[in-house]
C-alpha cells in the first residue's frame, strides 16, 4: 500500500502542475491516466460502478465525485482533483485543492480551513482511536471557521477493496464508538462548505453539489494506524504531497 499510495501521490502532484486558467478537466484525465498506466498501475474509478473517468475532478460548487469534461478551467476556480490507483492488489486513494490563477480570499478561507482539518484528524490517531474522533477534530477545526461539514460522503477502509466496510464520517457522533484497531488502512477525506453542507447529486448519478451553490473543498489522504500513530501512504518517496504548497503550519502531521 505504501507503493500504491506513493504512485497516488505522484500522479496527483504531477497533474496538479497542469491546473491553470484555459485547461479543461478532461485534458487532466487523460494526464493522470497516461501517468497512472505509465507507473505500471491502473484508475481505480474508471469503470468503478460505471464512472466514465479515471479521476474526479470537482469544481466550485462540487463537493466531490465530479466527472472531468470539456469546460475549460477559469481565472478564480477552486477544484479539488482526486486520484486513485490500483497497484500489486491494492489502493491508493488521495486528493488535494488546486487553485486556478487568482482565487478570492473567502475559497482561500474554505481551502486552507479544509487542509487543516484534515491534518487535525490525523493528529489525533492512535491505536483504539473511536472513529467520532475523528469527526470531532475536523468539526473542531470547521465550526470556529463558520465553515460546513458535509454529511452524506464518509472516509472509507481501503486496501483490497476501493471503498472497504469501515466507514469515517467527518462530523461528530458521540454514539459512533467503534475503535480503529492498529494496522487498518482507510482514508479522511473531509469535505466543507463556505455555506450549507447540503448536497444534491446531478442526473449524472455522479456529480454531488451544494444544495446552496457555495463552494466545496475536499482533501484526502490514505492511512495506516501504527502503534504510536498514524502513517500517512499517500506521500512520495520524499515524503511529499500535493497538500504540501497549502500553509500546514502549526498543524501536527500524525505521527
Ligand atoms: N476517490 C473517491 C474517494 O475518495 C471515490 C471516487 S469513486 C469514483 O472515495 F467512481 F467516482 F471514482
Ligand atoms: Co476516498
Ligand atoms: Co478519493
Amino acid at each position: 500500500m505504501r507503493k500504491a499510495g506513493a504512485v497516488a501521490a505522484e500522479v496527483l502532484m504531477a497533474v496538479g502542475e497542469m491546473v491553470e486558467p484555459g485547461v479543461t478537466t478532461d485534458s487532466l484525465d487523460r494526464a493522470a491516466h497516461a501517468e497512472i498506466l505509465g507507473r505500471g498501475a491502473y484508475p481505480s474509478p474508471l469503470g468503478y460502478r460505471g464512472f466514465p473517468k479515471s479521476i474526479c475532478t470537482s469544481v466550485n460548487e462540487v463537493i466531490c465525485h465530479g466527472i472531468p469534461d470539456s469546460r475549460p478551467l477559469a481565472e478564480g476556480d477552486i477544484l479539488n482533483i482526486d486520484v486513485t490507483v490500483y497497484l500489486d492488489g491494492v489502493h491508493g486513494d488521495t486528493s488535494s485543492m488546486f487553485f486556478v490563477g487568482d482565487v478570492d480570499d473567502e475559497s482561500r478561507r474554505l481551502v486552507q480551513g479544509t487542509c487543516n482539518a484534515l491534518y487535525a484528524a490525523i493528529a489525533t490517531l492512535r491505536p483504539g482511536t473511536a472513529v467520532s474522533a475523528i469527526g470531532k477534530a475536523v468539526e473542531s477545526v470547521a465550526k470556529p471557521l463558520g465553515l460546513g461539514v458535509v454529511r452524506e460522503f464518509v472516509g472509507h477502509g481501503v486496501g483490497t477493496d476501493f471503498h472497504g466496510s469501515l466507514q469515517i464520517p467527518h462530523y461528530y457522533d458521540p454514539r459512533n464508538n467503534q475503535r480503529i484497531p492498529a494496522g487498518a488502512t482507510f482514508t479522511i477525506e473531509p469535505m466543507l462548505t463556505l455555506g450549507w453542507p447540503g448536497a444534491e447529486v446531478w442526473s449524472d448519478s455522479w456529480t454531488a453539489v451544494t444544495v446552496d451553490r457555495s463552494r466545496a473543498a475536499q482533501f484526502e489522504h490514505t492511512l495506516l494506524l501504527t502503534e504510536d500513530g498514524a502513517e500517512i501512504l499517500t506521500l512520495d518517496s520524499e515524503g511529499r504531497s500535493a497538500h504540501d504548497s497549502h500553509d500546514k503550519a502549526g498543524i501536527t502531521q500524525g505521527v
